[in-house]
């Protein structure tokens, strides 16, 4: 991608999984503070992004505006306010007539909306695909992504199109990022209405590990992490399977009042460096035996990272063989648990451990 952000997975936090349309400046604020204060910015989390409904009418010359009852201060003020914190800022808009929310989209004012989003100092735009009729998606995020250039400020470019017009093929041409799928819910599996649980997302996104890379990255949406439709082991393994995934990592929980455990997969620095990894391989899954999985990332060091995932509804013992990881069988590695924070010492041939149901063990292994 021309713009040369997104070098590695965007990092960030996102108002649609936790407040939906119900966002305001009072909101933005509160979680940018929460984010400078309680170790995220540090983390990496850089973007505070404003999803729908922030917008207001189009002024007498088209121009966009903010929804004053909601954001009483102005966006050019609150992105201040998150530049201030050391942060980056966000939006949200929609390259159809309407937004999925109903707000005006960009669709015919691509270029003065992205004059707008650089005069309020917008560092990021997320855009989405309903109310587009019969437009065609790579116009439209080519479009966009011309207006975001020509507007002078360097603006991240996330694509929301759900996949349906294949953007792996073509989106690196003009967006930092594509979404694969529908949207996430806080569920373990399975379809719900329009959107999917977590395990059902992994399987969409999975088999396009040839389309990511530095600069352009597959997004199999954004985290549920922390908003209390699973089990902690649960979102252990959601986290864990996003970073081996090399997926954004944009939060979508209420961080100013989430509690330790939340925090604590959140701020894991050992599975976010596996995200965050500067080779940009998406990791995959290279043995599945009933409802157990093996999963490998190749790391920029030489090293792997190592997933065992259990599916299932009991305790599972799982085994990778490092010829399935395509290592020699008699190589010693150096093993690191990511989740325990604990050295294992050295190993040949295998690695084996008995995983929780819908749990996981994610484990580095280095020469
Ligand atoms: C659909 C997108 O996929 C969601 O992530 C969210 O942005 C909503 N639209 C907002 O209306």
């Amino acid at each position: 991608v021309p713009n040369g952000l997104a070098q590695t997975p965007p990092m960030g936090w996102n108002s649609w999984n936790k407040f939906a349309c119900n966002v305001n400046e009072k909101v933005i604020r509160a979680t940018a503070d929460a984010i400078a204060s309680n170790g995220m910015r540090e983390a990496g989390y850089e973007y505070v992004v404003i999803d729908d409904c922030w917008h207001g009418t189009r002024d007498a010359n088209g121009f966009i505006t903010e929804d004053r009852e909601r954001f009483p201060s102005g966006l050019k003020a609150l992105g201040d306010y998150i530049h201030g914190k050391g942060l980056k800022f966000g939006i949200y808009s929609d390259a159809g007539t309407k937004t999925c929310g109903g707000r005006p989209g960009s669709q015919g004012h691509e270029y003065q909306d992205a004059i707008q989003y650089a005069r309020w100092g917008v560092d990021y735009l997320k855009y989405d695909w309903c109310s587009t009729g019969v437009r065609n998606a790579e116009e439209a995020y080519a479009t966009m992504a011309d207006a975001l250039k020509a507007s002078g400020r360097p603006i991240l470019f996330s694509m929301c199109e759900w996949g349906n017009n294949r953007p792996w093929l073509w989106g690196q041409k003009m967006g930092n990022m594509w979404r694969t799928t529908g949207d996430i819910t806080d569920k373990w599996t399975g379809k719900h209405n329009y959107s999917w649980g977590v395990a059902s997302i992994v399987d969409m996104n999975e088999p396009l590990w040839p389309y990511a890379g530095p600069g352009h990255w597959n997004d199999p949406d954004m985290l549920e992490v922390g908003n209390g439709g699973l089990t902690d082991t649960e979102y252990r393994a959601h986290f864990s399977l996003w970073a081996m995934m090399a997926a954004p990592l944009i939060a979508g929980n209420d961080v100013a009042t989430m509690n330790q455990a939340t925090r604590d997969i959140l701020l894991n620095r050992e599975v976010i460096a596996v995200d965050q990894d500067r080779l940009g391989q998406q990791g995959r899954r290279v043995a599945r035996d009933g409802t157990s999985e093996v999963w490998v990332k190749q790391m920029a060091d030489g090293g792997r990272t190592l997933l065992l995932w259990n599916r299932g509804e009991t305790l599972a013992r799982i085994t990778a063989e490092w010829t399935t990881l395509g290592l020699p069988a008699d190589v010693r590695l150096k093993a690191r648990d990511l989740w325990a924070h604990k050295d294992l010492g050295r190993m040949s041939r295998r690695y084996s451990a008995e995983v929780a149901p819908h749990g996981v063990a994610m484990v580095r292994l280095n020469p």
